[in-house]
């Protein structure tokens, strides 16, 4: 599991479902998965996101075996058996029967206290992207797809949405069309998708266009924390949608208010509002 803050990514944390009942289907199966053979040549198929090029600051997590015996690091396997480090040896003298296999280590390897939430959660709070959404709870997004009417998401979380599903595409408007065309419920209101992507425009897709919206630039001492633009960008958003304000407006003042909060530490504002249509 692989979390990258993008300083440009300025919208975070989104897949909004709103406007409709919401009511949870079981039964739904998750998206199509890439099966890997135990080798390095089946292992090494597995791309990587585009993020881990492309973003600059990003929190990387391990989870193996080498967490049963939980000493030294991930590289227990290389300081043990290809290092021979003396720490690692003795470690394994003092604990194992001899001849114990670094194979033998996955039968403990229950992941019992594995929580994805608590993860999830900390990731969330630590300001980071949201991939994770994709990444970790593919199976729920998935049984609430058929009522979403709206889904905003950045380019991080609409390509990570793209991979889990195993689309063959990392083009954001490829990937905007696939999601306003998964299955929906209630065909009367056709859903559409807003895909932010930092300070380069806000990609508006509906099942027969494609819009852009352009977003003004703030200069770098303006930004002071980046936590609940997403969050902020929605809820613009939607102050204007409920009153039945064109897209255009709606849009604009989601930039308004992600702009805000960016400007104020933490999820704060303050004034009164100052969005003009
Ligand atoms: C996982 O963590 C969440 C958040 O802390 C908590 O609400 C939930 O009860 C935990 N689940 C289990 C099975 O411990």
């Amino acid at each position: 599991m692989v979390i990258m803050k993008c300083i440009r990514c300025l919208i975070h944390v989104v897949l909004c479902v709103l406007l409709s009942k919401v009511t949870y289907s079981s039964g739904q199966t998750p998206g199509r998965r890439s099966r890997y053979e135990p080798n390095w040549a089946s292992l090494d198929q597995r791309p990587l996101p585009r993020w881990y090029d492309e973003a600059k600051v990003g929190i990387f997590l391990h989870y193996g075996v080498y967490s049963v015996p939980s000493f030294g690091s991930e590289w227990f396997w290389t300081n043990w058996k290809n290092l021979r480090n003396p720490d690692y040896i003795r470690f394994m003298q003092r604990n194992y029967k001899p001849d114990f296999t670094y194979q033998q280590f996955a039968g403990d390897f229950t992941a019992e206290l594995f929580n994805a939430t608590q993860w999830a959660l900390l990731f969330r709070d630590s300001g980071a992207s949201a991939p994770f959404i994709s990444q970790v709870f593919m199976a729920p997004l998935l049984d609430v797809m058929p009522y979403v009417d709206i889904i905003f998401g950045n380019e991080a979380e609409a390509h990570a949405f793209a991979t889990a599903q195993g689309w063959p595409t990392d083009d954001l408007r490829e990937i905007g069309k696939r999601l306003v065309a998964l299955k929906k419920l209630n065909t009367e209101r056709p859903r559409i998708a807003i895909l932010t992507q930092g300070c380069d425009p806000v990609l508006l897709i509906q099942h027969d266009s494609i819009q852009e919206f352009p977003v003004k630039m703030l200069a770098v001492h303006e930004i002071v924390d980046t936590n609940g633009a997403g969050d902020a960008f929605v809820g613009g958003f939607l102050s204007q949608y409920v009153q039945g304000k064109s897209m255009d407006v709606c849009i604009r003042c989601g930039n308004y208010a992600a702009g805000h909060i960016i400007k104020n530490p933490g999820c704060t504002y303050s004034g009164a509002s100052e969005f003009v249509e």
